[in-house]
């Protein structure tokens, strides 16, 4: 599946991240998120595959289009389950602030958890940390069980954290630990995936954040090692009685692991950068194309591939390759 998908499956990330870049700092996300659903979408649909959406755009009675359970694809041998996040991070893109991306998980059947859109409690730490956190501990503890692992002190430690009010005593909580914090105002995508990356001087991820983009987190944490742990955070009676229905767990206690999120053995995960941000480029344009940075992830091969296309649109156009 791999190796037939992995190219049709860039396509696709590729054609909503261009869609979503055109109307970048416009200051209309919907706008920019309905371009990106839209070219995603027709792309989607011209893979050979059988699709169905475990994680998209919202319920169907929400969402037009990329809705929970809708099937996609042109047909063909492989029956898929897909987790999409056309546009992640759409007021980063509206605002032409850093870390927008257009990203997409696509696994066997059953390969990655079919959840409402709700809100999920996430901790994401390195390769190095894994099997040393648990969730439902204090932040101290986690955040030294962490350090050690790492070999390190606390205080060398950054979390990423969402900037929002419900993060006052998670973000007190760590500062009192010893560690340092990185607040950022949207997608928290990005920012998981370099906490389980060397490099990138981000050690965990921490707080509530949106459901979907957790799944898709998690099939990134499958592919390049590290551990994501979850808990559901359900908003309304409404999405309570949504995942009853899809047989959910109802517990906000229940810790998800990163296999519990991202069952699949062999999955790929494909980002493309809509803006420029601390693992992509952004899209750029120049007269007649465009030109996008792409990550793209295996949970089988354990590749991991950067890939730097250059899409002629409309014309011949004058092509720079640096
Ligand atoms: P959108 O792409 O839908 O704008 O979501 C971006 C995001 O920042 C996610 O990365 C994050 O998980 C979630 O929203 C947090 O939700 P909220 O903004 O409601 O706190």
């Amino acid at each position: 599946m791999e190796k037939m998908l992995t190219l049709d499956i860039l396509r696709v990330t590729e054609a909503a991240a261009i869609a979503a870049a055109r109307l970048m700092g416009k200051g209309d996300r919907k706008d920019a998120d309905r371009a990106a659903v839209n070219a995603m979408r027709t792309t989607l649909n011209d893979i050979p595959i059988h699709g169905r959406v475990v994680i998209g755009e919202g319920e169907r009675d929400e969402a037009p289009m990329l809705f929970i359970g809708e099937e996609v694809g042109c047909g063909g041998d492989f029956e898929v389950d897909i987790a999409v996040d056309p546009l992640e991070g759409t007021n980063l893109c509206a605002t032409g602030s850093p870390n927008a991306l257009a990203v997409m998980a696509v696994a066997e059947k059953d390969g990655l958890l079919f959840c409402p859109d709700t809100y999920m409690d996430k901790l994401v730490v390195r390769p190095a940390a894994k099997g040393v956190v648990d969730i439902r501990a204090s932040v101290k503890e986690n955040l030294n069980n962490i350090a050690k692992a790492m070999g390190r002190d606390v205080d060398d430690l950054v979390v990423v954290i969402l900037d929002r009010p419900r993060h006052e005593q998670l973000v007190k909580d760590v500062r009192a630990a010893g560690a340092r914090i990185k607040l950022i105002s949207d997608g928290d995508i990005t920012p998981a995936i370099a906490a389980i990356v060397e490099g990138t001087g981000i050690h965990a991820l921490m707080g509530i954040g949106g459901a979907p983009e957790g799944v898709l987190s998690a099939a990134a944490v499958k592919c390049l090692g590290g551990e994501i742990q979850a808990r559901m955070r359900w908003r309304s009676d409404e999405e309570k009685k949504r995942a009853k229905e899809m047989g959910m767990d109802m517990s906000e206690d229940k810790v998800y692991t990163t296999d519990d999120l991202a069952p699949g053995e062999n999955i790929i995960f494909v980002a493309t950068g809509v803006t420029k941000g601390d693992i992509l480029n952004g899209v750029s344009f120049f007269g007649g194309g465009a030109r996008t940075h792409s990550l793209i992830l295996s949970s089988r091969t354990k590749q991991i591939r950067f890939v730097d296309t250059v899409h002629v649109l409309d014309r011949v156009a004058k092509i720079t390759l640096r």
